[in-house]
């Protein structure tokens, strides 16, 4: 069950009731916290009895012992002190979250032995645990708590809500970078919906609305119809929109937080809100995932939102595709040619492979337009990059290894991973047509290669980066931070590398 998390921070608490939580390592297995919410040390008999040690993500519940003022506590295993990184202090704050179940009220200890916890690591529990509680369930009528916040379900309750304190004697500097991680989580969870949402609620049209939502934040924002992308020339992303009755739209975001005169970075998200594969189309099953085929410009959003949350120093431009691919009587045909807003032609061979045209207009509209320092797409482009990467690692193709190294850097550091793939002449060869300029695919063998061979061709010598995300930003595991479908992925690694090189 989703629920919403209340969370604030103190420097100590009376406990009255309500659950306690407390974090131990392996080794000393002494409990933060224990003197108050513990006073009995009923902690040391119940890990003795249940073989608990204290070992990273593992846990141990213990009912009400009698001198406590705590209903329950639950003891959360961090591993060695020494090791600890802010991405296991992210899951310990998803571990915690997932062990929340029907509390109300509750108190986190997070000082280990030694002192005050670093304040950037209470901002990571806190973000593991907000990522941890989302869960897509508004669909689900009468299920207590399905209700999007603040409303009301079929049934008359509302989402259930959960007072959290996190206790530590660093209270306020935790609390700073607990804003900040609110950013994130924010972001995080925007492009989660985003791809969760199902696609007759979720049109174009519709998610332009999402990016117009934020202006309320400060940032800028721009929606290109039909008509306006018809005057720019944009025959590619027009071409594979054609088919569908929901009119495109190519949305624009600008948060403008650096010095006036730095160039932007930009990321491009292909926005297909459904695709069936057009002419081309799909087999039947499965086809419902197609829902998740804009995950690349839910990705985009999600850091925008972030960005403008937590009012980064970088001037930033968010572009989004978004497009519906249909088949009907207008739509596209194998063997067509459409005219890009590059003036390059392409012969349309598979109206399936529709994600590149999408970008073909919007990463050449942004190069144009904007003279980014950087641009760096997102899609969910390629059945092909998930039988070479699986889900583990999305795959990164770059014309700029400077570039292509901050991004595995953040992957590593964010544990959204990503993985160097090849480009080179040989394979942009295999996209060279008969007809026209190019054509949309090049054939079976390296498919997700020839996908980003043909996005080359669109970003005009701008240092660029391409992450095939189509086996990592929906269908997703579930983990310690994440119970949803859509993992939201992009927003944290594009977070880190923005805070990690582009902010002055
Ligand atoms: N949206 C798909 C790629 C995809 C597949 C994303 C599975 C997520 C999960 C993309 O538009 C597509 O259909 N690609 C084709 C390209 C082919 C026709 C050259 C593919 O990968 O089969
Ligand atoms: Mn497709
Ligand atoms: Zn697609």
């Amino acid at each position: 069950m989703a629920f919403d998390l209340e969370i604030s921070f103190s420097k100590s608490l009376k406990l009255e009731g309500g659950d306690a939580v407390l974090l131990t390592l392996s080794d000393p297995l002494a409990p933060s916290g224990s003197a108050e919410a513990d006073p009995e040390n009923t902690f040391a008999r119940a890990a003795r009895a249940a073989e608990f040690k204290g070992k990273a993500r593992s846990s141990i519940e213990i009912l009400a012992p009698a001198g406590s003022a705590a209903d329950r506590i639950i003891v959360i295993g961090l591993g060695k002190q020494a090791d600890l990184t802010g991405q296991d202090w992210l899951k310990a704050g998803g571990v915690a979250a997932g062990k929340l179940g029907k509390a109300e009220r509750v108190a986190i200890y997070l000082d280990l032995p030694g002192g005050a916890i670093d304040p950037a690591f209470a901002g990571e529990f806190a973000l593991g645990m907000r990522l941890r509680a989302y869960e897509f369930d508004r669909f689900k009528t009468g299920k207590a708590g399905s209700a999007p916040e603040g409303e009301e379900d079929a049934a008359g309750k509302k989402r259930k809500k959960i007072r959290v304190t996190l206790v530590t004697a660093a209270a306020s500097a935790a609390k700073k970078a607990f804003a900040e991680a609110e950013a994130v989580a924010d972001g995080v969870i925007l492009a989660r919906e985003l791809v969760n949402l199902p696609p007759n609620v979720l049109g174009p049209v519709e998610f332009a609305e999402k990016a117009e939502a934020l202006a309320q934040l400060g940032a800028e924002v721009e929606i290109l119809t039909e008509k306006d992308m018809r005057k720019l020339g944009m025959g590619a992303l027009l071409g594979v929109a054609q088919g569908s009755v929901r009119p495109p739209r190519l949305a624009i975001i600008r948060w403008n937080g650096g010095k006036a005169k730095e160039k932007p970075v930009a990321f491009i998200g292909k926005g297909v809100v459904f695709d069936t594969g057009g002419i081309s189309i799909k087999p039947g099953a499965g086809m419902e995932d197609m829902k998740g085929d804009m995950g690349g410009a839910a990705a985009v959003i999600g850091l925008l939102h972030t960005l403008a949350a937590r009012k980064a120093k970088v001037n930033a431009i968010g572009i989004l595709g978004l497009v519906e691919n249909m088949p009907d009587g207008a739509a596209q045909r194998p063997g067509d040619i459409v005219t890009s807003m590059s003036g390059q032609t392409i012969e349309i061979i598979n109206t399936d492979a529709e994600g590149r045209l999408v970008l073909a207009d919007a990463l050449w509209y942004c190069q144009d337009r904007f003279k980014p320092q950087i641009m760096i797409d997102l899609a969910t482009l390629t059945g092909a990059i998930m039988v070479a990467l699986g889900t583990d690692h999305a795959g990164l193709f770059s014309n700029d290894d400077g570039l292509a190294e901050r991004l595995f850097a953040a992957g590593q550091a964010t544990e959204e991973k990503l993985w160097r793939m090849p480009l080179g002449k040989a394979y942009d060869k295999l996209i060279d047509s008969r007809f026209a300029d190019m054509k949309n695919t090049g054939g079976r063998n390296g498919g997700a290669i020839t996908a980003a061979q043909f996005l080359q061709r669109f970003v005009n010598g701008t240092p660029w980066a391409h992450l095939d995300v189509a086996g990592t930003a929906m269908d997703s595991p579930k983990t310690e931070i994440s119970q949803s479908w859509a993992s939201g992925f992009g927003v944290r690694l594009l977070d880190r590398l923005v805070r990690d090189h582009y902010e002055g």
